[in-house]
């Protein structure tokens, strides 16, 4: 008797959706029969999924960048059963634990040199709340800028500094002293830094929505005008960071010098929760600045001994198997194997992205046959035609991608940092083939985008 997981899965084996729409979210459980994404995982391991039919399906979503070591990886399995194994002393609160000690001191030691302390969270999000209060206690500024298509969360400060309008409807008033700016457009930025008295600009140096880029010359003037007006400048590497785009960070494709880094997803190893805020000395002492304040910003979990195992193990895995150019390297083998596809079809217009986030974005065909095809499917809903990529992807080859954001047409692919040529031939293999039908006019591309269309037609109404 007693608790046993076997037990558990083999009793309620594919029981996921009907559990899940009875009582988590069913609306998410309709979005997913929709676009027939309703399969039962039992199992991951490296890239790959595999359903209850032992069916295999290579994960381009890598629980949205958390997965860069792949999944169930031996080095992380190890630790973690180490780690309960030892009985560690964990979460004594009125203490100071080693390992955290130790994992901070692993990441300040990859950072650049004006960075001094850390501040572990359980989510990307939490990271992004840590740097909102630091930064107005370490300027004494109330406002915060962030850009349009940014994400950085859905909690209440993340949510205030988010672009997307759908995610916001319904949750107001949010924080007041937020604006936002346009993503790469340097004078927008500077009219609104004159007035010197914003705390921060928080920005991702690859927007994950979108997969947007912007100019070198934008980031240094990025750097030099949050300098000169006494803002502090927050990187939000949370899915940029630690190798996803082929360097350790991603602002140093740029050569920024950040007063704050937040990171989390991929430090997990895809096990444990974890994120972190990361700081200079002195921002954090404006937080931390006597006896009576030194658990002024807290929070019950954040130094929680498996996750600190987690991030040491992912760090030290990521350095061992050179995972940051493994993932530059395959980055430009996408980029070279993905080219032609631009040449030969209309719908695809650009690859972008570094290293292994990657997006690609389809635009209106110059051919009449097609355009009308993708016009129908545009006044439906902008950027439904991506979906009609996404889908057969899955169906069809077992691969799971993304649509990048709403409203947009850029499929999103974050593929483990593991892979290589193999999966690079696979789905290049994959997306020819999906592309070659649309381009054909295909009924079971453009039947399948006549059915999204109406779905979404309804919906809206
Ligand atoms: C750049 C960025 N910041 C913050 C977050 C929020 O992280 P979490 O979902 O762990 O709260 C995300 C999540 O996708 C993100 O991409």
């Amino acid at each position: 008797m007693g608790f046993d997981l076997r037990e558990v899965l083999n009793a309620r084996r594919g029981e996921n959706f009907q559990l899940y729409s009875r009582n988590i979210n069913p609306q998410l459980v309709r979005v997913l029969r929709s676009i027939g994404f309703d399969r039962f995982y039992e199992r991951g391991e490296g890239a790959y999924l595999y359903d209850r039919d032992g069916e295999r399906y290579l994960d381009f979503l890598a629980g949205f960048g958390t997965f860069a070591l792949g999944r169930a990886h031996p080095v992380l399995k190890k630790a973690l059963h180490d780690a309960i194994d030892a009985d560690l002393p964990n979460l004594v609160q009125m203490d100071a634990a080693l390992l955290p000690g130790v994992l901070a001191e692993e990441l300040l030691r990859r950072c650049h040199s004006g960075m001094g302390r850390v501040f572990f969270t359980n989510s990307g999000t939490e990271a992004v709340e840590a740097a909102l209060k630091f930064v107005r206690s370490a300027t004494r500024r109330s406002r915060v800028l962030d850009c349009d298509h940014a994400f950085h969360g859905l909690t209440y400060g993340s949510l205030s500094l988010n672009g997307g309008s759908d995610f916001r409807k319904g949750f107001g008033p949010l924080l007041p002293g937020f604006d936002q700016v346009r993503f790469g457009d340097a004078e927008a930025l500077e009219r609104a830094l004159s007035s010197r008295d914003v705390a921060a600009l928080v920005i991702e140096p690859i927007q994950g929505k979108g997969v947007n880029i912007a100019t070198q010359a934008y980031w240094d003037s990025v750097q030099e005008l949050c300098r000169r007006y006494g803002t502090l400048l927050v990187v939000d590497e949370v899915q940029t960071g630690l190798g996803r785009t082929g360097r350790l960070w991603a602002h140093e494709h740029y050569g920024l010098v950040p007063d704050v880094i937040t990171v989390s997803k991929a430090l997990s190893g895809g096990f444990v929760p974890v994120g972190a805020m990361i700081c200079s000395e002195r921002v954090a002492n404006t937080v931390y600045s006597s006896m009576e304040r030194a658990m002024v910003h807290s929070s019950t979990f954040k130094n929680n001994q498996l996750a600190m195992v987690a991030g040491l193990a992912t760090l030290q895995t990521i350095d061992d198997e050179g995972l940051v150019d493994r993932a530059r390297l395959t980055g430009l083998a996408f980029e070279k194997a993905l080219a032609p596809l631009v040449d030969r079809y209309e719908l695809l217009h650009e690859v972008r992205g570094k290293g292994l986030m990657i997006g690609l974005v389809f635009g209106r065909p110059e051919s009449l046959r097609l355009r009308a095809r993708f016009l129908a499917l545009e006044a439906a809903h902008t950027g439904l035609f991506s979906q009609t990529i996404v889908v057969p992807l899955f169906e069809r080859h077992r691969i799971l991608t993304q649509v990048a954001g709403d409203g947009m047409n850029v499929v999103k692919i974050l593929p483990p940092l593991i892979c290589g040529q193999e999966e690079v031939d696979a789905f290049v293999a994959a997306l020819d083939d999906v592309l070659e039908d649309a381009h054909r006019g295909s009924s079971l591309v453009w039947g399948f985008a006549r059915t999204l269309a109406r779905a979404s037609v309804q919906r809206d109404r």
